[in-house]
């Protein structure tokens, strides 16, 4: 943290600001239909705010009413105190009753081309014996189950099946490394890992259960594995522990029981990237989350009866959670669910599927439409998009020209774009704008949501009213975070330590305009936005470290045109290696079997120093500069302020 400058990033925020005036207001013919319409919501929300939280959990099912909307004893938060309610439930159960049960849940869509949808009923029915087998397999309330799946209706089915019996899911993105897969199945200390003998991306298979048996080495706590089969890939099945996920289902009852659960008991962990160490396990928690998860699907979306929604991110990211999993299905939506990649087999695969599919709420992230761009507008303009009536994206910040872009191709000038600001950590969508309500400018989030409150404080914790600083939270919010899996501690220092006052940190940089509009800057502590997920510098270092070849390194993002930032690496190398051709390569590679492709090095600088302190400490600030081509700035704290220049003079050359 105190590395950074965050004066450099204001002043490159302020241009953008200069530069950016164009707005755009809803629609009168949005507002007419907007499930939110009236601007007098944010000082009621304000106002009240626990009531204000309280009615949308009355739409939801509840076992038994909370006694108290809110208990908040800082940094710890209860929501919806002494209330019972079953996330499943309410997600499956509750529509398949209210007459839904032959609507259309999942329209998923598999790379290759197959097409399978599933109503209500079919979610119901898969998602109860589904709970039963798990259940067979001595999985009981509180235990946790991982799930390393691609991106196939078992992935969805296997949250909820958790759900309705009370285990705590902890979904590990499929692209993850079996090291990765290991480290959080050990954290968490996994019973029981769900995982499929493959998964189409681009073309080629990704062979899921073989790279799990590696994690599996090293896992004690797993009993039992489930296998889902995806095709005809080729895997070994270990008697007594792998179990195929279709064989589990003939022998399951078709009723589960939902398990009625506190609304503080926990739903999942999720693993994010810290600034320190290993990943932290953020936990979510039931009530809360379900609440906040539904109110921005209802009102950030504006779902309606008859939308098609689709989200695009992968469920192994906390976007696929809350907007494929529990937000949309608590609000009985149909969605589209695509396993593979947006340029397979063609750079079109996206708008074929709108096209298809009549797809009409369409939400994704800026390095695909970054993407997107780049193969130009022709793309698009094959298909016919006139389903579309309301965009989002979500991730990093979106610059002012990719927001154009997608207003003016996709969205054909007439859908409101909702660019959501929001982390693992919130759960839910925090910063946006809501569809029938907010005047948007390209490149701001906007205004929190009703019910949130969130300012901009100096590194001393001087309020800002205008311009930039950090973004800090000042109120709690139903989907918050409950802590970090075993680690109090670091929940306390990560999040709460930064100012005096029960403040949440986010870690990024924000600014705020003349009227009151965030414009997010991305992050001011060492984890590396890439293409929208965060990756810790600490973690690639620790990779890199890992190598025999390898002494020291540091690690630091670089703007990249496409993934919004990539990974620069400064190597030290053991004395006596040679710097053969290849070595570059397999370095690259090595971080990448460590954990996992999107945190490939983008390039690799050798170096026999690193700049540090007096203390030791390795100046990333300095690093950061001479990696984006940026005069390197106050070197006087330097033990050998000679290394940055010899640095410099190195990396122009290379
Ligand atoms: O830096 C912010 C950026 O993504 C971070 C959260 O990452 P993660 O926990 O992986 O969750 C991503 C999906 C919610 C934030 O701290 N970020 C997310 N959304 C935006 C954003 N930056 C700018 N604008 C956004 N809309």
């Amino acid at each position: 943290m105190s590395e950074h400058d965050p004066k450099s990033q204001s002043s490159q925020t302020i241009d953008v600001l200069l530069e950016e005036d164009r707005t755009f207001e809803p629609s009168a013919q949005f507002k007419s239909q907007a499930n939110i319409a009236d601007p007098g919501i944010y000082e009621k929300a304000r106002k009240d705010p626990e009531n204000f939280w309280a009615s949308f959990a009355e739409e939801l099912h509840w076992y038994r009413k909370w006694d108290k909307v809110l208990e908040w004893n800082p940094p710890y938060a209860k929501w919806f105190v002494g209330g019972k309610i079953n996330a499943c439930y309410n997600c499956v159960d509750r529509h398949v009753k209210n007459g839904l049960r032959n609507k259309a849940a999942l329209i998923w869509q598999g790379e290759p081309g197959e097409k399978r949808t599933l109503t209500y009923w079919d979610l119901y029915r898969e998602v109860n014996k589904f709970a039963n087998a798990l259940k067979g397999l001595g999985v009981v309330k509180g235990d946790r189950v991982a799930i390393y799946l691609p991106m196939i209706p078992e992935l969805v089915i296997s949250l909820l099946a958790c759900a309705r019996i009370g285990a705590v899911h902890s979904v590990v993105f499929a692209g993850f490394s079996p090291e990765a897969l290991a480290d959080r199945i050990k954290d968490a200390k996994a019973k029981v890992l769900i995982t499929a003998d493959g998964g189409y991306r681009r073309g080629s298979i990704i062979p899921l259960k073989h790279d799990a048996d590696y994690a599996l080495m090293d896992t004690p706590s797993i009993e039992h594995v489930v296998i889902v089969k995806r095709g005809e890939f080729m895997l070994r099945v270990k008697e007594g522990r792998d179990h195929w996920y279709h064989r589990l289902m003939q022998e399951a009852a078709n009723y589960c029981e939902p398990e009625p659960m506190d609304a503080e008991d926990m739903l999942y962990i999720l693993y994010t990237s810290g600034t320190t160490g290993k990943p932290k396990g953020i936990i979510h928690t039931t009530g809360g989350y379900l609440v906040g998860t539904y109110a921005t699907s209802k009102w950030v979306f504006d779902l309606k009866p008859q939308d098609v929604f689709w989200c695009t991110a992968d469920i192994g990211w906390v976007t696929g959670h809350s907007y494929l999993v529990y937000g949309p299905l608590a609000n009985g939506a149909t969605q589209v669910m695509y396993e593979g990649a947006p340029d397979w087999p063609d750079r079109d695969r996206f708008w074929s599927i709108i096209e298809e599919y009549g797809v009409t709420v369409f939400y994704t992230a800026p390095t695909a439409i970054r993407a997107f761009m780049r193969w130009g507008d022709k793309e698009p303009a094959k298909h016919d998009l006139s389903s579309l009536r309301l965009l989002g994206t979500v991730g990093e910040p979106i610059n002012p020209e990719a927001w154009m872009w997608y207003h003016r191709n996709i969205g054909r000038e007439k859908c409101p774009i909702v660019d959501t600001w929001w982390q693992t950590e919130t759960g839910s969508i925090l910063i946006t704008p809501l569809p029938g309500i907010t005047k948007t400018k390209p490149g701001s989030a906007t205004v929190p949501f009703p019910g949130i409150e969130a300012e901009i404080f100096t590194d001393k914790g001087e309020r800002v009213e205008v311009g930039g600083g950090y973004l800090a939270l000042t109120r709690p919010w139903p989907a918050m975070l409950r802590g970090i899996y075993g680690d109090p501690e670091r929940y306390k220092a990560q999040y709460w330590t930064k100012w005096k006052g029960d403040l949440y940190f986010t870690g990024d940089g924000a600014k705020r305009d003349t009227e009151g509009y965030f414009w997010i800057l991305g992050r001011v502590d060492d984890v590396i936005n890439i293409a929208g997920h965060r990756v810790s510098t600490m973690e690639v270092e620790s990779a890199f470290v890992d190598h025999p070849d390898v002494v020291e390194t540091a690690v630091v993002g670089i703007a990249d045109e496409l993934k919004g930032q990539a990974i620069a690496a400064f190597v030290t190398l053991r004395e006596g290696v040679e710097l053969d051709h290849g070595l570059e390569n397999r370095l690259k590679d090595h971080v990448v079997r460590k954990i996992g492709a999107l945190a490939r090095p983008k390039q690799i600088l050798f170096t026999a120093e690193l700049p540090k302190t007096r203390s030791g400490k390795i100046m990333r600030r300095l690093l950061r500069d001479i990696a984006s081509g940026q005069v390197p700035g106050d070197t006087s704290t330097l033990a050998d302020p000679s290394v940055v220049e010899q640095l410099k003079r190195r990396y122009e050359e290379d």
